[in-house]
């Protein structure tokens, strides 16, 4: 056994552990959410938007990026307040993975889309060839070349 452990220990403590810890991000569990906002695309993790940018989306459904989204005002409520709960600077992310997506983003500054975000932009900028963008249509379509996007896995 102990043959076996060792060089395991060893292969593990070598991996860079910034990239195991940013490979995940935890996905969407709220049923209300899951229910009403996987119609046109994935769930998109409340932890990559801040609270207020959440409060935004869900504050004008009827004019959701070119769709009208609309849904019942008791599910609207609901809806926000998971997200807001579970928003990248709600406290529920590590301190690391918070700071990571509010990089670049000052109070006065309300982004709608994860995409538009500075560390997105640096995560993709460069990694993916116009092939790929083709391919995938548009930047928020994740899943196209996350394929296991909606259970919080980033990292192919
Ligand atoms: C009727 C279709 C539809 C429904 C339902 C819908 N969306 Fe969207 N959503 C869109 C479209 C279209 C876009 C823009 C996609 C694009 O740019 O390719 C979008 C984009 C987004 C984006 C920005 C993604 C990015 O990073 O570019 C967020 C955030 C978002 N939706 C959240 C939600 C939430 C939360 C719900 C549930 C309350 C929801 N959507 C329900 C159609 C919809
Ligand atoms: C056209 C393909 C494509 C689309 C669309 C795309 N990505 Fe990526 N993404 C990549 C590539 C390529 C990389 C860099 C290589 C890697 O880390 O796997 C990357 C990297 C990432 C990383 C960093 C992974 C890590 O381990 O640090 C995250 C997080 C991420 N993307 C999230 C998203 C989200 C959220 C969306 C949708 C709003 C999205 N991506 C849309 C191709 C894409």
């Amino acid at each position: 056994m102990k043959r076996l452990i060792a060089p395991l220990a060893l292969a593990l403590a070598a991996l860079p552990f910034a990239a195991l810890a940013q490979e995940r991000m935890a996905p969407v569990t709220d049923p209300a959410t899951l229910t009403d906002c996987t119609e046109c695309h994935m769930a998109f993790p409340a932890g990559f938007l801040p609270a207020r940018s959440w409060q935004a989306v869900m504050s004008d459904l009827k004019n959701h990026f070119g769709e009208n989204a609309t849904i019942s005002e008791e599910s609207r409520l609901k809806i926000t307040a998971y997200l807001v709960a579970n928003a990248a600077d709600a406290g529920a992310l590590s301190a690391r993975a918070s700071s990571r997506i509010l990089t670049g983003i000052t109070a006065d500054m309300t982004p709608l889309r994860i995409s538009d975000l500075p560390w997105w932009k640096r995560e993709h900028n460069g990694e993916v060839s116009q092939a790929e963008w083709d391919r995938a249509k548009s930047p928020a379509n994740c899943v196209a070349c996350h394929r296991d996007a909606e259970r919080g896995f980033f990292g192919d």
